[in-house]
């Protein structure tokens, strides 16, 4: 952990903790977000930690921000079930959402005290809705392949589980994790709710396994690349070989890096006649409403409108 990372703030500072936070557009964005909320004063600082970082790391930039008046509070992307983990006693409270997925992506000071949320279910949520349309699984008979099974697809899963109107929820969900200790925790939340998705947990990390898993799903079916592939590491969770099934939704949950999923799936958009999508709306939504509790101000959907401008400008 370099020191000059958790140097006393020298202005109001938002914190970004991620892997490769310095080659994120929220960087750019920020200064015209700032001056877009009347906040021009609060400055974007990125935290990079390593994936599966050690612990005492988490715990030092919590408690630096816990500890530092100008620390306002911090956005988590890929950390946030380690650095709950790690830090759960540091926080004064704990969303709902937080203590359902027992993850925190938006760090939040209140009144002295501090409060950690899961912003996921509702970000990611919002943006699969927006990709998928209401009525999907019912209109088309697809299913769910999520590759990958940490926060965003335990958000991901919670979000189509609470679903109310039976069409937008799919028969099956297939989750795919190396590690079996998130598949776990996975089946452990969704255990925890009644549910008419079928769920099934494969442990494997072969991409030619996850193209045969691929290759079983029916038409229309949504395949999710949660894995971080193609942004935090190299590659992605498929070979170049993998089919998508015929008018499947391809959404690959980062909108930066070699994106190979991406590439994979627009290489066969036309033949298989795909909806591709990239993360860009996700990290909108994530965004907002993270500096929506950072910043303790209210982001109407105009003001969202206006905002999302402003990103695309600087992408
Ligand atoms: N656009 C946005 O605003 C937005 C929002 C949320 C997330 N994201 C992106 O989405 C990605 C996932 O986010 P997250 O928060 O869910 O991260 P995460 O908690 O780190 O989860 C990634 C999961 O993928 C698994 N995995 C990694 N490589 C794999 C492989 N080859 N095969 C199978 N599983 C593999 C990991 O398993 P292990 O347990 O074995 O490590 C881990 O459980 C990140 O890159 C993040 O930046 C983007």
């Amino acid at each position: 952990m370099a020191d000059l990372l958790l140097a006393p703030p020298a202005a109001p500072t938002f914190y970004f903790i991620g892997v490769t936070t310095g080659q994120s557009s929220s960087r750019r964005m920020f200064p015209a977000w700032m001056e877009a909320l009347g906040r021009p004063e609060v400055v974007w600082q990125g935290i990079d930690l390593a994936i599966h970082d050690d612990p005492a790391n988490y715990r030092a930039v919590v408690e630096h921000i816990r500890k530092e008046p100008l620390a306002l509070g911090a956005l988590v992307t890929t950390h946030k079930i380690d650095l709950l983990a790690a830090c759960r006693d540091h926080f004064d409270e704990l969303g709902p959402y937080a203590r359902i997925t027992d993850e925190v992506s938006s760090i939040a000071k209140e009144d002295g005290r501090l409060v950690g949320r899961a912003t996921d279910p509702v970000a990611g949520g919002l943006s699969l809705d927006a990709i998928l349309g209401p009525d999907y699984f019912a209109r088309t008979g697809g299913e769910v392949l999520l590759l990958g099974a940490g926060g965003s697809a335990v958000a991901l899963s919670l979000h189509l589980i609470q679903k109310p109107r039976p069409g937008d929820r799919p028969r099956r969900i297939v989750v795919v994790n190396r590690s079996a200790g998130r598949l776990e925790r996975l089946a452990q939340m969704v255990a925890g709710f009644p549910t008419d998705i079928a769920f099934e947990f494969i442990q494997n990390a072969d991409p030619a396994r996850n193209d045969a898993l691929l290759a079983q799903m029916p038409p229309a079916s949504l395949v999710v690349n949660a894995t971080g592939m193609g942004k935090d590491t190299p590659g992605s969770p498929l070979t170049n070989a993998g089919v998508f099934p015929e008018r499947a939704v391809a959404w690959e949950l980062n909108y930066r890096g070699e994106l190979d999923f991406l590439r994979q799936a627009q290489a066969q958009q036309t033949a298989r006649s795909l909806t591709v999508a990239d993360g860009w709306e996700y990290f909108i939504h994530g965004w907002s409403q993270v500096i929506s509790h950072v910043l303790h101000t209210e982001i109407d959907p105009p003001l969202l409108d206006r905002l999302s401008e402003l990103a695309v400008a600087v992408r």
